[in-house]
């Protein structure tokens, strides 16, 4: 993991700036960039634009907040500290408030066999597969479950809430995941068991040799298991077999982040995630 600094940052931003491209539309704002989700799917963010020559201002702030409001769009903004420092007082000051959330990238040399780190069977999900449709309902669901409670601790909703929150997902749908995994945009996986089933889930996005791996999730009755950070490893390592060779994430907090320890990823920067601030009563 031997990336010289300014090397690693520009490509992440360049993944940033490239993953929404294929799904939605950008639409530059003074030194930010709105990336206005066409459809249905995750709404995406607005980020500084990668041939700015000033930091994002107050005022290009307050332009994709009315954008976003009225587009309908979560009111999201996301950085990397390291890259645009400036943007996290101005931030603050438009009254959002801001998750610094640890950046990591993976050492591929501390990657443990993701099969050491639990008994339960680890699948990554494959199109060609007839479950193919059903393991996606169900990734989405223990995703739905999982980050409905938030930090590490054990919960009590399991695989009776998981089966409530599947969702059957629409066709278009199905086949846009159907072409990203198959050209290797996507990946998504899944740990459970046969008298279980799916208990923990995880997907990466990649795009060209750089990925990054979110939406890693257990059902909280399953926690504490080590199943977390085997999705993240068996994530990583086929992303590592099928030649990507920066991996990263975003950890959503410190006692997140060891769990991405533990399986080889590294703290290099911060991440930061902007949204509204909550209004106190
Ligand atoms: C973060 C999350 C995915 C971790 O999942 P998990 O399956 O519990 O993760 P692990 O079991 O690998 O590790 C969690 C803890 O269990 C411990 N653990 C792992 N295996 C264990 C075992 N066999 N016995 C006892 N403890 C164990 C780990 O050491 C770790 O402890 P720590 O909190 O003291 O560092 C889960 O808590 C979650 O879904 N949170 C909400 C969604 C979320 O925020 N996702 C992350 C977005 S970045």
């Amino acid at each position: 993991m031997d990336f010289p600094r300014k090397d690693l940052f520009d490509r992440l931003e360049r993944f940033y700036d490239a993953v929404p491209r294929d799904a939605a539309r950008p639409e530059e704002h003074g030194a930010l960039v709105l990336f206005a989700r066409e459809g249905a799917g995750w709404p995406f963010y607005a980020r500084p634009r990668l041939d700015a020559t000033a930091p994002p201002s107050l005022a290009d702030v307050t332009a994709v907040r009315e954008r976003q409001r009225e587009l309908g769009l979560p009111e999201a903004l996301e950085w990397v500290h390291e890259t645009t420092p400036d943007l996290l007082a101005v931030a603050r000051s438009a009254g959002l408030s801001v998750l610094e959330a640890p950046l990591m990238v993976l050492d591929p040399a501390a990657l443990p066999d993701p099969a050491t780190l639990t008994d339960v069977p680890l699948r990554v999900l494959d199109p060609a597969e007839p479950d193919f449709a059903a393991d996606v309902a169900a990734r989405r669901a223990v995703a739905a479950v999982g980050f409905s409670t938030a930090g590490t601790e054990r919960g009590e909703a399991g695989p009776a809430q998981r089966d409530a929150a599947v969702a059957e997902l629409d066709e278009a749908a199905l086949d846009e995941e159907r072409a990203r995994v198959a050209d290797g945009r996507r990946l998504s996986a899944l740990a459970g068991t046969p008298t279980e089933g799916a208990l923990a889930s995880g997907m990466a996005m990649r795009v060209g040799d750089v990925a990054e791996i979110a939406g890693v999730a257990t059902l909280p009755a399953a926690r504490r298991r080590g199943l977390g950070a085997a999705v993240t490893a068996a994530l990583a390592r086929e992303l590592l077999a099928a030649g990507t060779d920066l991996v990263f994430l975003a950890a959503g907090s410190e006692d997140i982040a060891r769990v991405y320890l533990r399986v080889g990823f590294r703290r290099v920067g911060t991440a930061c995630i902007a949204e509204p601030a909550p209004v106190t009563p």
